[in-house]
């Protein structure tokens, strides 16, 4: 046993390669007080520089396996090196969910998806950010896991480590609990959803190390420095084969969830159109074939996929296929021609709703864009979505009035900033909160649920709605500082916040939501005062202490809110 687990830690250590060299001196997260201090209009501006290099570092903080030599989270260990072992398989590596130690594909695949499709229209902003290392690296600790997954065509593997078991332990890396069991999709136990997803996941960063940019000038490009044909090529044999896997398992399309029950409790999907389409768009893409385009024609249809109101998440695909298709047709594929206006009819429809406010979407008190059902387990991450899938449909709208009305959706209370939680250092489930006091490690970069309906963050470590962090509430946040990195001269919000010598002040009272209900009885029609509300942005954005909490009482509700995370 020690044998094999040593060799495979061996084996993975030396695959693991990035292929732009990370800097001899690496860069590392300002500290938070940086934050405050205008950047004086430096090129690019310094802010949204860091903040692209902190939402990337909090993704080196969540890795899993046997850690590089370029390791920059000091704190971090070897973990988990063991996992596949119980199939005969190396499945170390790749990413930790969220505050836990699961490792699960479909979500990842999500967030490989939005990130490469992020930095295939604002790479450019990764170069003037020094990041695009950083990008590389981040992108194939998740991609050659996600490949691992995927060892023969009809079998990917969807999940490392039975939920219960993990959610019922709270501590450092060093004692994760085992065994970890890997759980498989395949051929007579399909699940279109999460087999389409990884396709759309692979498709997507195949393009980007393609090079293959939806022309649009120069402005708008992939990094060149990562253009790579052979990992591109293999990136897509794998997104081609999970495809036909998809579409042509023996056991027909089904939900991922029905072959694999244990992800019920965590990422249960609600449907596979979204994901059916927006693979068969990516590879269309990526092939330039207009029989993969007439395949994503037809669920369009088949899925009835037009005219919805839906969130956009890691779940729910749908609005991420409005813009696809018109970047599509707007870059000039034969297949998609002549599409352009009524593409952009069917993403003006779904973003006018969202700025008239007349989406099912309501507005918090503050101005937070909040989808019932799906902001409930974490608020910032729909807006965050929503504000990336806007900010890159702009460029395209039909008008320059449309054009500007869906970039000025953000206002001091929208969520164009936030980052920052810390890692606890506790080993206490039963006082999560205060075992430590204070966190033991600053988890730089790291974008947390967020605040609640009311607009109050409390900042609770054990009330993961607000406080907990995930691969897929970084990922909209990466395209969108990448964005500013390339054209906003001002600092983000927070820093003239702070910079005003505004002081973080916690809300008063208890929290209500799907954690902690103390504050329910007291809760009705508080609003918090203005200086509060800065302070949550402030709280949220730089100083950011505490987060993630997966208390052992709460297990059924965590289990609630991933369910709950599905739309
Ligand atoms: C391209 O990617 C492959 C596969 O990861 C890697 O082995 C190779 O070194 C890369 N090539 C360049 C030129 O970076
Ligand atoms: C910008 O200028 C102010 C005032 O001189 C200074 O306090 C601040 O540190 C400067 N910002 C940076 C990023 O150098
Ligand atoms: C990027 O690196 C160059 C060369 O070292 C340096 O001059 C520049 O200031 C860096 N830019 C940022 C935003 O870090
Ligand atoms: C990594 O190991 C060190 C030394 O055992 C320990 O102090 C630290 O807390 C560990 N990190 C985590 C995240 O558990
Ligand atoms: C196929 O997947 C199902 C569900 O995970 C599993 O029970 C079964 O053993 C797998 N089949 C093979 C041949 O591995
Ligand atoms: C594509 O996948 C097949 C089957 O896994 C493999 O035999 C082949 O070498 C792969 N090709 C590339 C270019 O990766
Ligand atoms: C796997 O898929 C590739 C490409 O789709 C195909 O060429 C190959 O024959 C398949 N392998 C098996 C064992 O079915
Ligand atoms: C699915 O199977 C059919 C029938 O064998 C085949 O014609 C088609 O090419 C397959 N589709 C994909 C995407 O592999
Ligand atoms: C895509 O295919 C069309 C039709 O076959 C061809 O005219 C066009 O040049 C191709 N585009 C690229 C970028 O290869
Ligand atoms: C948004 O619409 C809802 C009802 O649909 C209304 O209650 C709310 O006040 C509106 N918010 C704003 C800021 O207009
Ligand atoms: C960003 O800058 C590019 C070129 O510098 C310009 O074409 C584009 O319109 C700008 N985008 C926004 C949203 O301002």
């Amino acid at each position: 046993m020690f044998g094999l687990s040593f060799l495979l830690a061996a084996a993975c250590f030396h695959t693991v390669a990035s292929q732009l060299s990370l800097p001899e001196s690496p860069w590392l997260p300002p500290d938070a007080s940086k934050g405050a201090q205008p950047s004086n209009g430096s090129s690019p501006n310094s802010q949204w520089s860091n903040l692209l290099g902190n939402l990337l570092y909090f993704y080196e903080a969540q890795r899993s396996g046997v850690l590089p030599s370029t390791n920059r989270v000091s704190w971090r260990n070897d973990s988990c090196t063991n996992d596949g072992s119980d199939v005969g398989l190396d499945l170390s590596g790749g990413y930790y969910d969220a505050g836990d130690y699961i490792k699960a594909t479909f979500p990842l695949s999500f967030t490989l998806m939005s990130i490469c499709w992020g930095a295939t229209d604002f790479g450019k902003g990764y170069d003037m950010a020094n990041q695009t290392a950083y990008l590389d690296d981040m992108l194939r600790w998740g991609l050659d896991w996600l490949i691992k997954t995927h060892p023969s065509n009809n079998t990917l593997y969807i999940e490392v480590a039975d939920t219960g078991i993990d959610n019922a332990y709270w501590g450092g890396d060093q004692h994760i609990p085992e065994p970890r069991p890997s759980f498989q999709i395949n051929n007579t136990h399909p699940g279109t959803d999460a087999a389409a997803a990884a396709s759309a996941a692979f498709a997507s960063c195949s393009n980007l190390y393609a090079g293959r940019g939806f022309n649009r000038g120069q402005a708008y490009q992939p990094p060149a420095s990562l253009t790579n044909s052979s990992y591109a090529d293999t990136l897509l044999n794998h997104s081609q084969q999970l495809y036909s896997f998809a579409i042509n398992a023996s056991g027909g399309w089904l939900k991922y969830q029905k072959s694999v029950p244990i992800v019920t409790d965590s990422y249960a999907s609600s449907g596979y159109g979204d994901e059916l389409t927006i693979a068969a768009l990516f590879l269309s893409a990526a092939t330039n074939s207009s029989s993969y385009y007439q395949d994503a024609l037809d669920y369009y249809k088949q899925f009835s996929l037009s005219g919805q109101d839906a969130v956009f998440n890691w779940d729910s695909k749908t609005p991420g296929v409005y813009v696809l298709f018109a970047q599509l047709a707007q870059a000039g594929y034969e297949f998609a021609s002549g599409e352009l206006s009524s593409r952009q009819m069917e993403c003006e429809r779904y973003f006018d709703n969202i700025v008239n406010n007349k989406s099912k979407a309501t507005l918090t008190p503050g101005g937070l864009i909040f989808y019932d059902g799906d902001s409930n387990s974490a608020t910032l991450n729909p807006a965050l979505n929503a504000a990336m899938l806007l900010a890159r449909y702009a460029p395209i709208a039909s008008s320059s009035e449309k054009t500007t009305a869906y970039l000025a959706r953000v206002n001091p209370n929208s969520p164009s900033n936030p980052h920052s939680a810390t890692a606890s250092g506790g080993d206490d489930i039963l006082n999560i909160d205060t075992v430590p006091l204070h966190e033991a490690y600053v988890l730089y970069g790291a974008v947390v649920g967020g605040p609640d309906p009311t607009d109050k963050f409390f900042d609770i470590r054990n009330d993961w709605v607000e406080s907990e962090v995930a691969l897929d509430y970084n990922a909209p946040m990466l395209t969108l500082a990448a964005m500013h990195v390339l054209n906003d001269t001002n600092d983000p919000f927070y820093t003239s916040l702070q910079a005003g010598g505004y002081e973080p002040v916690k809300p008063q009272g208890q929290p209500c939501d799907d954690a902690i209900q103390d504050g329910c009885a007291a809760s009705g029609g508080h609003h918090m005062s203005t200086g509060v509300k800065i302070a949550l942005i402030v709280v949220l954005v730089v100083v950011g202490s505490v987060i993630l909490g997966l208390l052992s009482y709460y297990l059924w509700v965590v289990r609630k809110r991933r369910q709950g995370k599905t739309g």
